[in-house]
């Protein structure tokens, strides 16, 4: 058993003093009855706590779901620029990291846990977990070059990628389907076609998809079904 405003600290809703007023507004209900007193006791594993509508699980497991900006480092520690640690707030003892990362200049959807068998899992390269990502470009996306995409795009060090897929959106714009995670991946895969990318932000990381709602820099607790579904792909 544990105390109420504990707990929803722990899972991330905010901090002792954020939650104590949740729960005094009587955003919280406990086994479907709304509760007003931080001190009431719950039973962690077992009682069902929801706020805003929200079921609260009471997990040793954090996923969060980060809108990256740019200028930001997809690493736990930095010498020289900040880090996307820098932009989550209330978990410091908890671990997290980065799944995989986004260069400093891409933005967009990153998953942030503490989970390491699903991380582990989910950047096996034997996984080919489709990464989705919104492009701009300069030059001239041609047949040949989705051809190219389509049959496994050649490096410039000579690794040749898996079949990739490219949307046109319009001039200079376009989306990038890829199943693998290779460094600067999508950049260098344009550059063999002729292309230079000069904007790149992920829109979805398997069955992810970025949450339009958060600005960049913002984020969020996946939800119950999110995280099921990432299970999925292990
Ligand atoms: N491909 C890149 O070139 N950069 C990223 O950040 C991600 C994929």
């Amino acid at each position: 058993m544990m105390r109420l405003d504990k707990m929803l600290a722990h899972c991330g809703y905010g901090s002792r003093k954020e939650v104590k007023e949740y729960i005094r507004k009587g955003y919280v209900l406990v086994n479907g009855e709304v509760i007003t007193d931080d001190d009431y006791k719950v039973d962690e594993k077992n009682d069902e706590v929801v706020i805003a509508n929200q079921n609260v699980c009471y997990d040793e497991m954090i996923y969060i779901m980060l809108n990256k900006p740019d200028g930001y480092i997809s690493a736990t520690y930095d010498a020289n620029d900040p880090i996307v640690l820098d932009l989550i707030s209330g978990y410091e003892k908890r671990n997290l990291f980065p799944v995989g990362r986004l260069d400093k200049d891409t933005e967009g959807l990153l998953l942030i846990t503490n989970d390491g068998k699903l991380a582990h899992n989910l950047l096996s390269p034997k996984k080919h977990i489709d990464k989705i990502y919104y492009l701009k470009f300069e030059g001239e996306f041609t047949k040949k070059a989705h051809e190219l995409f389509e049959n496994g795009v050649i490096l410039d060090d000579g690794y040749m990628c898996m079949p990739a897929k490219f949307i046109n959106l319009r001039n200079g714009e376009g989306k990038i389907i890829i199943k693998e995670g290779k460094y600067h991946q999508v950049k260098r895969m344009m550059e063999a076609v002729g292309c230079r990318v000069t904007y790149l932000k992920r829109i979805e990381f398997g069955p992810l998809k970025l949450d339009e709602t958060l600005d960049f820099g913002e984020y969020r607790l996946l939800t119950l079904e999110e995280i099921n579904d990432l299970k999925k792909c292990e």
